[in-house]
Parts: C-alpha cells; sequence; structure tokens
C-alpha cells in the first residue's frame, strides 16, 4: 500500500514537472538568447544546491527557526510566493531538518505544497499577508509540552513601505499554533494579540516580531518571574529609527506590555565613521535581540536589525544589516535602554532580514539571512525563482588580546569594543561570524578537496578549476598591495571575480567588473570594512579568507568576524577556474589554500529541477497591481 501510494506521487511529480521545459542550457549564454528562452528554462544555470532555498518561486526573509526538543527536530520557515518571481501575497514556506545540513520540505516540494502559513481571506486581518516572524517551542503558557508557537505580522493593508503615509491598521501581530510538530497551522482564535503600534509613533512600519525568554533582562528590570520579551522592526517618521520593546509573562504570552523604545537613534545617523558602522537609516526592519557570554563568562548585549535608507556612496543598496553591541541600563520610568558602544556591519553585501535563534541543542547563536539576487530583474522569468539563504552563521563574542594601536585605527569608535590593559595592549570584543563547522563538514560530503602550494607571489595567476559549487579557503600574509582570491574566471579570461583585501583601505572587495559577460547582470565592487589587527607580540595578523560559491552566490568570511555576501552570474558553462588574484606591483604570501569541489545538495528529497509553472495574477487580484506587481 505504502509503495503504491509512493509510486503515484512519483508519477504525478514527473507529470508536473514537465513545464521545465528547456534543460539544454548553451555553454555560452548572452542577453538576446535568453530573452527567447521559455519561462524556468535557466532554473538550474545559477541556482544554489547547497543553501536553503524554496522549491521555487519567490522568497525572502527567514522566518520561525526554531529547535524542537520534544522532536529533536530545527524548523525553518520563511516569506515564499510560490509560482511567482516577485514578491506578493506573501505566506510562509516550511522545511524541517534534524541536522541543520539537510532539509525535507513540509508537505512536499511540488507547486505551494510546502506553505505552512498562509494569508485568510481578503479583508480578513491578515488578508494580504503573513510578514515575517520568529517562533518558539512552547504553548500559550510558556510551557514545552510539543506545542509549537509561531508570532508574524498579519497585514491587511498595503502597500506599506517607510517612504509612503501609513495606512492606519496595516500590521498586527497575531499568533499560529502547531499540535502536530509543524505539519499543520492553526492561527489563535484572538488574533491579533497585539492590536496596535505605540501610541503617540507615527511609525514607518511595525512588524516582524521577535521573542525569546531573556533571562539577563528579567535580573534587570526586577522581573521574579520569568518573562519573554519582544521587538519589532520599527520608525518613527522624521525622527529615527525605532526598536519597539515589549515583554509578556512566560506563563502567559497573549499579555504583552508596550515598554517603549529599546534605544532613540535620530534618523540615517551612525555610531561612529559610516564606513566602518554603517547608518541607521529610517526605518529597522527584522530586529533581534540576544546576549553572549564571553570567555571569561562576561555577558554583552547585540540586538541585530537591518536598516532602511541608510546607504552610502560604499554601501549604495538601499537597505543593510547592521549589529550593534550596547550597555543595558534602566530608565528613570522603569524601563531598559540600549546604549551602543560598538556597532558594524552583520554583512557588507546584500544579505538583508538577518535573524537569530538560540539553538539550544548547541547552545549557540545561530543567524540566518536572505540572499536577494542582483539580476536586475534581467531572466527573471527564465530562472523561475529569487532568493535563497546564506549559510546558517554562528554569532559569538570574539576576544583579541595583546592588540596595539599601530596606526590610531584601533580605537576609533567603531565595530570594536576595547579594554586598556596595564600593559598598554587592547583586549577588543566584537561579534564574531562564521558559517557552522558542522554545516561546513556536512556540505562537503561528495565533494573532492585540493591543497596548494602557493608561496610568496607577485602576480595573479590560475590554479586549478573547479565547478560553481564550490568551497576555498586560503591564508595570506605580508600584503604589499591588494591581493586575494580569482574565482569562476573562463579559461580565455572572459569572464573573472576577483575578492582581495586592500591594506591601504582596509577594505574587503569583490570587483564584479568581468563576472558575467551579461552587462544586464550587477557588476559594481562590493566594498566591506575590514581593520586587520596587529598584536604586540606577532605583528600584523594574517587573513585568511573562506569562500562558498554556490551557483550565483558568494559568501566570503574573513578572520572569523567579517561576512560579505555578493551574487555573480557568469554567462559561461566554462567559467569555474581560480587562482591568486595580486594587484599591480603587489605581492603576497599565501601560506596554505584549500578548494573543496561539488558540495552537497541540502534538499535531497527534491528534484534538482524542483521549478513550476509561473502564475501572473490579474488587476483584480491585485487592487490593479498596488498591493503588488503581480508576476
Ligand atoms: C531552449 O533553449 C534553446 C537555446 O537557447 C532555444 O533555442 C529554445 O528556444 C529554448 N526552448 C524553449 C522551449 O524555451
Ligand atoms: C511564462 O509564464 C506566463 C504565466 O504563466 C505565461 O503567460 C507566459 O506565456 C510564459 N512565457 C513563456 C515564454 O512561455
Ligand atoms: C486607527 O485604527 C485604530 C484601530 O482600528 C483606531 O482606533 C484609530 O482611531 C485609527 N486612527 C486613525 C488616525 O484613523
Ligand atoms: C506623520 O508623518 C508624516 C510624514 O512625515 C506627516 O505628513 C504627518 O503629518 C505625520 N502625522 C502626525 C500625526 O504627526
Ligand atoms: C499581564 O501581565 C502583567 C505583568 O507583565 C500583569 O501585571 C497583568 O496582571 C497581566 N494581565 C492579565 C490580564 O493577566
Ligand atoms: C541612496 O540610494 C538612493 C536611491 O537609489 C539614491 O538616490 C541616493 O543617491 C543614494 N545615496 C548615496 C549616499 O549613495
Ligand atoms: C545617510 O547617511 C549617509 C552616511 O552619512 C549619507 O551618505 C547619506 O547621504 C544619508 N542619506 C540621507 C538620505 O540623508
Ligand atoms: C539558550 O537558552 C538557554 C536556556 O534558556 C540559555 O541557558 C542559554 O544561555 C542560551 N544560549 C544562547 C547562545 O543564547
Ligand atoms: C588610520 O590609518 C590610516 C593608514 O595608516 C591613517 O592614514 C589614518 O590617519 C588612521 N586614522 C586614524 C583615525 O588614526
Ligand atoms: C557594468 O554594467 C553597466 C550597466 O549597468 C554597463 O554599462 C557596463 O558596461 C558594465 N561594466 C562592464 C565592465 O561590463
Ligand atoms: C494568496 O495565497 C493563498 C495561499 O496560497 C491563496 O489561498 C490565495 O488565493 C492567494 N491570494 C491571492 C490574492 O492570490
Ligand atoms: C482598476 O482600474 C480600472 C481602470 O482604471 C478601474 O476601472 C477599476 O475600477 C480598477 N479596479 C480596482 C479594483 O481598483
Amino acid at each position: 500500500m505504502l509503495w503504491a501510494v509512493s509510486m503515484l506521487s512519483v508519477l504525478l511529480a514527473s507529470l508536473k514537472t514537465t513545464n521545465a521545459q528547456n534543460t539544454t542550457i548553451p555553454a555560452v549564454l548572452d542577453a538576446s538568447m535568453i530573452e527567447s528562452m521559455g519561462n524556468n528554462s535557466l532554473f538550474m544555470k545559477w541556482r544554489p544546491t547547497s543553501r536553503f532555498i524554496a522549491p521555487a518561486g519567490w522568497m525572502n526573509d527567514p522566518c520561525g527557526m526554531m529547535y524542537d526538543p520534544t522532536r529533536d527536530t530545527y524548523h525553518l520557515m520563511y516569506q515564499w510566493h510560490p509560482y511567482h518571481v516577485n514578491w506578493g501575497n506573501i505566506s510562509w514556506g516550511h522545511a524541517t531538518s534534524k541536522d541543520l545540513v539537510t532539509w525535507t520540505d513540509v508537505g512536499g516540494w511540488e507547486g505551494n505544497n510546502a506553505e505552512g502559513i498562509v494569508t485568510g481571506s481578503v479583508g480578513s486581518y491578515d488578508g494580504l499577508g503573513i510578514f515575517s516572524g520568529s517562533a518558539q517551542p512552547v504553548n500559550l503558557q510558556g510551557e514545552q509540552d510539543g506545542t509549537l508557537l509561531v508570532f508574524y505580522t498579519s497585514v491587511s493593508r498595503l502597500p506599506t513601505n517607510w517612504r509612503l503615509p501609513y495606512l492606519n491598521g496595516t500590521e498586527t501581530q497575531s499568533f499560529a499554533i502547531s499540535n502536530d510538530g509543524g505539519v499543520t497551522w492553526e492561527k489563535y482564535e484572538s488574533n491579533p494579540v497585539i492590536s496596535a503600534p505605540p501610541e503617540e509613533w507615527n511609525i514607518t512600519g511595525w512588524r516582524d516580531p521577535f521573542f525569546e525568554p531573556w533571562p539577563e533582562m528579567d535580573r534587570l528590570l526586577s522581573n521574579t518571574e520569568p518573562h519573554y520579551y519582544a521587538v519589532f522592526g520599527s520608525g518613527i517618521k522624521q525622527i529615527g529609527p525605532r526598536i519597539p520593546f515589549y515583554s509578556a509573562p512566560a506563563s502567559d504570552l497573549t499579555n504583552w506590555t508596550f515598554l517603549g523604545a529599546l534605544w532613540e537613534p535620530a534618523d540615517n545617523t551612525s555610531l561612529g565613521n559610516p564606513v566602518e558602522t554603517g547608518t541607521y537609516g529610517f526605518n529597522f526592519e527584522v530586529s533581534n535581540f540576544f546576549s553572549l557570554d564571553d570567555e571569561d563568562g562576561d555577558v554583552h548585549y547585540y540586538i541585530q536589525m537591518g536598516a532602511e535608507g541608510g546607504n552610502t556612496t560604499l554601501h549604495t543598496r538601499g537597505a543593510w544589516a547592521l549589529w550593534n553591541e550596547g550597555l543595558i541600563s534602566r530608565r528613570a520610568n522603569g524601563f531598559a535602554q540600549f546604549t551602543p558602544v560598538a556597532s558594524g556591519a552583520g554583512d557588507w553585501g546584500l544579505l538583508y532580514a538577518v535573524t537569530s535563534f538560540n539553538d539550544t541543542k548547541n547552545n549557540r547563536r545561530v543567524q540566518w539571512g536572505w540572499a536577494p539576487e542582483e539580476m536586475n530583474d534581467f531572466a527573471i522569468n527564465q530562472q523561475g525563482f529569487q532568493g535563497a539563504f546564506a549559510l546558517p552563521r554562528e554569532q559569538f563574542v570574539k576576544v583579541t588580546k595583546g592588540l596595539i594601536n599601530a596606526d590610531g585605527n584601533l580605537t576609533t569608535l567603531g565595530n570594536n569594543r576595547l579594554v586598556e590593559k596595564s600593559d598598554g595592549t587592547f583586549t577588543a570584543y566584537t561579534l564574531g561570524v562564521r558559517p557552522l563547522d558542522d554545516v561546513v563538514y556536512g556540505i562537503r560530503n561528495g565533494s573532492s578537496q585540493q591543497n596548494f602550494a602557493i608561496g610568496a607571489v607577485s602576480s595573479s595567476s590560475i590554479a586549478g578549476s573547479g565547478s560553481n559549487h564550490i568551497e576555498f579557503m586560503a591564508t595570506f600574509k605580508n600584503f604589499s598591495g591588494p591581493a586575494g582570491l580569482t574565482v569562476a574566471a573562463s579559461p580565455g579570461s572572459e569572464e573573472y571575480t576577483n575578492i582581495y583585501f586592500d591594506p591601504d583601505t582596509f577594505t574587503i572587495n569583490v570587483n564584479r567588473s568581468y563576472s558575467s559577460t551579461i552587462v544586464e547582470f550587477a557588476n559594481y565592487t562590493v566594498v566591506g570594512y575590514f581593520y586587520p589587527y596587529t598584536l604586540a607580540k606577532t605583528g600584523i595578523e594574517d587573513v585568511v579568507m573562506h569562500v562558498f560559491l554556490d551557483g550565483s552566490l558568494l559568501e566570503v568570511y574573513v578572520n572569523d568576524r567579517f561576512a560579505l555576501t555578493t551574487r555573480i552570474y557568469p554567462s559561461r558553462a566554462d567559467s569555474t577556474g581560480f587562482g591568486v588574484y595580486i594587484g599591480d606591483g603587489a605581492s603576497v604570501e599565501v601560506t596554505e589554500m584549500y578548494t573543496w569541489t561539488g558540495l552537497a545538495n541540502v534538499f535531497p528529497e527534491r528534484p534538482l529541477n524542483s521549478s513550476s509553472q509561473l502564475v501572473f495574477d490579474t488587476p483584480e487580484q491585485t487592487n490593479n497591481y498596488t498591493w503588488w506587481a503581480g508576476n
């Protein structure tokens, strides 16, 4: 019986994928070829396979991530518009994992089967969108009895954007509950749970509830009973972005009290030089908080958020992922106040809606973020999807001792919190970030590893060729100028991408000028601030680049405290070469270089081509395309 059922679903699966017509992609693509190709014909060309990604269609923010201890299962949901390549009618897709490496679509990969929480009827409190939110493996009384609880933003009016007048009633905050381990979800009968934004705030937005227990905050606020705390993304027009702060007794998660804003940054300000700290912009999205102990047991308080509108000439995108470390104190009115002491970019490229959860199974803080495309809307129907998540990353307090202020830059207000020691050296505390070790090992499963002996070099060279699902690890020292890696290079150098550290500007750069011969795709150089430490004993630290290319998705990690995610769309099938990049007149020593070619597919139960037929919505379904674009 079981066999018969599974044979039937295999048969249905093969019938439904016939719309993915074109599997023969030319070895060298150009823009005019693409324009003549059908929907989904490039589905496989630049698709990440070792990343968390929707089966097809549009995806954005990570949502509802949690570890369910009752069933020893991780959950990860995502903003999803199945059958469409653009944002609209946004719901939550859902997948689960036992190990954070491989994932299973809940409900199956086909069509919109993986939808977990969907919009109600148009006109109802969540009829136009299930916006982002978070989850906890508890019931409404805060007990771990196998119930799963999701807190999301219910949307009833659109459009919404921090630049537009806010339509009263657009966003409210609601619960969805699962009693079967996330297979099915029911909306809480008394939704919405929080029905209006803070009075007297002329808001830019009010969304993306993030809720967690926060024992340190209980102590600070003298709450003898454990509470949950919640933050949202928000802002006050012409005043500044805000993180509204709420609490509820753990024993009644429906009873939320507004505790003011965590802090009051003014519009588009920054803690330090925006080159190093970013700017807060005008509206926050996907705010989240956490505290972490350092190796001496001292607690550090962090918030991270997406800042909208704070683009600078170095960071041209209109939104970016920031974090701040702050001191927490009590205000005269008894509420909590966050005072930033360090600030940096969670990701220097396009990763956005970066949020985190407590991986209670491993007692670590795990972050996910959304990597949009940078195709400039070209070839979108041919690709048949947009968006993926970067690798899950561990966030931790990175402590570096014995530093000296070699050039004056260490002690400027920026992304390090510094303590001067009696011997004149400094200890730096910053927010560390690295892809989860266990996930890195997991996706290497089935790959082939190579080691390269390179040494001191003063000109660029190609070392080998791999694939566009590849990991690099390389250690550099003694930079006399810009140097790093070349990836995704074609044999005739028609296409290549250079990733390098520039010691004169303290920047990591991804030069995409020649990443693709198709000029429609974004080709600006992505720049992030990276200031190498100088140690009293050993001098300037080595630069360790850990780079992952997965289809179009390129992630660059440096020294466990720098992350940059970007996209490249080479036109050629043979753009798989890699080597060392050396800027004009520069030299560097490459002490180690490893590659792992052919990273694993993390959705083994899906076919690689999981495309679905595209649907374009009618004017009636989209309020004449004012709610969303329709395709
Ligand atoms: C498949 O791709 C080829 C080569 O680009 C193109 O000529 C053909 O029209 C495509 N077919 C479909 C159905 O898209
Ligand atoms: C792509 O999908 C849309 C919506 O189903 C359809 O109208 C259009 O004809 C398709 N385009 C091609 C080239 O097949
Ligand atoms: C906004 O909506 C709320 C709840 O529906 C209502 O109480 C309030 O008066 C409205 N405010 C304005 C300015 O319309
Ligand atoms: C809210 O902000 C908008 C845009 O700045 C402004 O036009 C409007 O008057 C403000 N409303 C209130 C009630 O302050
Ligand atoms: C809600 O919680 C507050 C404490 O945070 C408490 O004072 C109040 O009595 C609770 N309300 C209800 C209806 O339980
Ligand atoms: C920020 O982006 C906007 C919209 O693209 C643009 O008009 C503005 O010039 C940018 N500002 C900076 C400082 O780059
Ligand atoms: C925001 O701040 C940045 C950095 O100071 C500046 O370059 C940009 O022009 C500002 N944007 C606006 C809209 O004021
Ligand atoms: C995770 O939660 C547990 C239990 O509440 C807590 O003891 C631990 O410190 C938290 N860990 C992190 C990394 O947030
Ligand atoms: C930072 O270092 C650069 C290069 O060594 C130097 O030109 C600059 O003055 C330093 N900045 C500060 C604030 O000391
Ligand atoms: C980069 O893209 C622009 C279009 O946005 C194009 O005009 C330019 O030629 C491209 N640069 C290179 C080096 O291909
Ligand atoms: C939005 O998505 C839900 C869930 O798939 C669906 O039931 C509903 O018809 C869609 N609404 C519109 C306007 O397309
Ligand atoms: C859409 O636009 C058409 C033409 O302007 C108009 O007749 C119709 O009433 C509009 N429909 C909606 C739902 O706004």
